[in-house]
């Protein structure tokens, strides 16, 4: 599906008006790039396993090498791909609002480093980086060659396994970036919302707290979604395609 020219002129006014922008990205931000949703990548190998099995601390405390090999081979694989023309268009953004003295600050749910390799700063990762481990012990951060080795790393300093740095289900976001997203969003003038389902929370509240401040929200998504009711534009169109269009 594509986007008619009213709805690229609606959505490019709003951000051509605005100074800094928040954007808040999801797995559909990734797709173009060849990054498959959790769900599509258990396929092969992986198929047996269950993202219970994969992605909680019950999982891990049950089988932490089922649990290394499987984010291991997601952190070899994500090397092997580049961002897409939607990453690089935010980065345009970014650069082409500095120079007024704003910014475009991204918070994603996105465990890959795509928004950074295209020239993105990151202001949170409410999800975890795959690219490098934690200990599960002294919480100290490996390096990324730590998260491609096998078998699973111990950590140098007090002995316990490393970890891959992401949040599973079942456990709290990370409180530093949780505050610095909420700081992003309550100082945006304009949110673009993209690629997103909108319903897996706490992350979901961030458009809807953008919403309640009177901020308008540009979503793009080639589908609707939760987030669909309370923004101002839906651009019915991917990442790729359609944020070079827009911004
Ligand atoms: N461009 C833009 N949007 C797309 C594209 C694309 N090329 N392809 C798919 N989408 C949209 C889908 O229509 C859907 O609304 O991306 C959304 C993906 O939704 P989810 O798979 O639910 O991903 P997300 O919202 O990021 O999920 C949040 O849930 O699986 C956990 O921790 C994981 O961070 C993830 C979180």
């Amino acid at each position: 599906m594509s986007a008619d020219s009213d709805t690229i002129a609606r959505a490019s006014a709003l951000i051509a008006d605005a100074r800094d922008i928040c954007v808040f990205s999801g797995a559909g931000m990734s797709a173009e790039s060849g990054i498959p949703t959790f769900r599509d990548a258990l396929t092969g190998l992986w198929a047996e396993h269950s993202p219970e099995d994969l992605a909680t601390p019950e999982g891990w405390a049950r089988d932490p090498d089922l649990v290394w090999g499987w984010y291991r081979d997601r952190a070899d694989r994500l090397r092997t791909v580049t961002p897409n023309a939607g990453h690089r268009a935010l980065a345009d953004l970014h650069r082409n609002r500095a120079a007024v003295g704003g910014g475009v600050h991204i918070v994603t749910q996105n465990v890959d480093d795509l928004h950074e390799r295209a020239g993105s700063t990151i202001v949170s990762h409410l999800h975890g980086d795959l690219t490098t481990p934690r200990c599960s012990g002294c919480g100290r951060r490996g390096s990324p060659t730590d998260m491609l080795t096998e078998p699973r790393p111990s950590c140098p300093l007090c002995g316990a396994s490393l970890r891959p740095d992401v949040v599973w289900f079942g456990e709290m976001l990370p409180g530093d970036q949780w505050a610095d997203a909420e700081r992003a969003v309550d100082a945006c003038d304009l949110m673009i919302v993209v690629g997103t389902s909108g319903v897996v929370h706490p992350a979901a509240m961030l458009p809807e707290r953008a919403a309640h401040a009177g901020t308008p929200i540009v979503e793009v998504n080639p589908d609707p979604s939760a987030v669909t009711a309370i923004a101002d534009v839906h651009v019915p169109g991917t990442a790729a395609a359609a944020l070079p269009r827009i911004t």
